[in-house]
């Protein structure tokens, strides 16, 4: 006989710890599981559903209108599997609540409509990963987001002339792929705040062990979680913390008129006990803005993470501070190496005294600044490929952030989208290799790159 399918109703959850004061490790194991609420098993169950048992029509409706709390309806929207994925990332992250994607491209593409939408405009550098680039000068526009770029956004005055009426949000990398450029948050932070705009980062290449941008100022946090949190190139995925500190209601206002009018138009679907429409700031506060990306940008443009990818993000964020330790002390060694071989004419690794930013990431990065690194090889492009052809432990490809090293020539393949001109303005050239340290020792990738210096200069 089937057991009663609503026992699990009457068990309180049994969480182990993760909340509040817990630390790093110990969130990323148990915040957002309790065991006791999935048949009593030990790792966090693969909820492969669709949809969910609604149990009768009464439940329905509540369930429907987001009046029964913990229950879900479709995965499009939530998923068990993924909920407790969306509850690490927010609880690491300090944030009020967490929206995964399938991809970090659909975290991020979503997140800035979610802010820009209904004509708002986006400032921002030019020192951003290629597909961001392409995303902000070509796409959004057609969707009638405006876009302005500036040299320095942690440059005050040049931030602060750059903001106007129609603007929502300042964008930063938090660490530039692949040159290693840091963003001052806090500077930018207090242009932007001081302005009622939002400041949205993301913050893939340092992850929140590394880097914590709430705490810098930013309202909202993005994640390619197919890199670092991951860690093992087994998944593509996304997700975007919400800090919820930001005003998105009417009294954040320019010449009379709501800065978010998104946030603060009746909607069909949020209804109060007396039956009328509510606004995304009435009705969510200060989660209005992941609310509404969930509500409007996962649930309509679809781009939700499947639960198997959730679980494997999972498993991968459980180790995330371990690795983390363990290929930042590799980074800087094998960086530190580089900057004193013969034909290597420039290392981008912030943790190094050469790097322009050193002091920004001694100041706000006391656990290094990551895994991920650039150098200029001298010479020809014809000599680059002769490098990259000879490694035999680095993988070449173009990801970042796994187990394994990785090597890759951000110039013909991460950075296409870039003309040269650009490229070379931040920082990358035709003989750019870029490297992301994993898990080898450290002697066998110095080793490894030896046979790319001896096939590319023949010494
Ligand atoms: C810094 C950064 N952000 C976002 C992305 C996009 O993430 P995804 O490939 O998961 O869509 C990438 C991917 O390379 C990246 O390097």
């Amino acid at each position: 006989m089937l057991q009663s399918r609503h026992t699990q109703e009457t068990q309180e959850p049994q969480t182990r710890t993760g909340r509040g004061d817990a630390g790093f490790a110990t969130t990323s194991l148990h915040q957002g599981y309790a065991p006791n609420q999935h048949i009593d098993a030990s790792a966090v169950p693969i909820y492969a559903t669709a949809a969910y048992d609604l149990w009768n029509t009464d439940r329905g409706y509540r369930v429907a209108n987001g009046k029964e709390p913990g229950a879900h309806l479709y995965s499009r929207a939530a998923n068990p599997t993924t909920d407790v994925l969306e509850s690490r990332l927010a609880a690491l992250d300090g944030g009020v609540a967490a929206v995964a994607f399938g991809s970090g491209m659909g975290a991020l593409s979503s997140a800035l409509l979610n802010l820009a939408d209904h004509g708002g405009r986006i400032v921002t550098t030019r020192d951003l990963y290629g597909g961001t680039f392409d995303l902000l000068s070509d796409l959004l526009p057609a969707f009638g987001v405006g876009v302005d770029y500036v040299d320095k956004l942690d440059d005050a005055a040049e931030l602060a002339s750059a903001i106007g009426h129609d603007t929502r949000a300042v964008f930063a990398e938090t660490v530039s792929n692949p040159t290693n450029r840091i963003v001052d948050l806090d500077t930018v932070s207090s242009v932007a705040h001081g302005k009622g705009v939002a400041v949205i980062v993301d913050n893939t290449l340092p992850t929140p062990y590394l880097y914590r941008p709430i705490e810098h100022g930013a309202d909202v946090v993005v994640y390619s979680t197919t890199k670092s949190i991951n860690g093992h190139g087994t998944a593509v995925g996304g997700a975007v913390v919400d800090a919820g500190n930001l005003d998105y209601g009417p009294a954040n206002a320019v010449e009379g008129h709501p800065r978010f009018p998104q946030f603060n138009e009746p909607q069909h679907t949020l209804r109060d006990e007396d039956g009328n429409a509510l606004t995304f700031a009435q009705a969510a506060g200060s989660k209005a803005f992941s609310q509404r990306l969930r509500g409007k940008y996962l649930r309509l443009l679809g781009a939700a993470p499947g639960p198997f990818e959730s679980f494997l993000t999972i498993q991968g964020l459980e180790t995330l501070e371990v690795r983390l330790d363990r290929e930042v002390a590799s980074t800087e060694r094998i960086a530190a190496w580089l900057e004193s071989h013969d034909h290597v004419v420039r290392v981008n690794y912030a943790g190094l005294p050469s790097h322009p930013d050193h002091a920004l990431a001694d100041r706000d990065f006391p656990r290094g600044v990551g895994t991920v690194l650039s150098f200029d090889l001298e010479g020809s492009q014809e000599q680059l490929d002769a490098f990259i052809d000879a490694t035999t432990v680095f993988t070449y490809l173009t990801n970042i952030g796994d187990a394994k090293s990785l090597i890759v020539n951000p110039s013909r393949t991460t950075h296409r989208e870039f003309d040269p001109g650009h490229q070379r303005s931040i920082g990358v050239t035709p003989t750019t290799v870029r490297l992301s340290i994993g898990l080898e020792e450290a002697d066998d990738l110095i080793a490894d790159l030896e046979r790319g210096f001896a096939a590319a200069y023949g010494d």
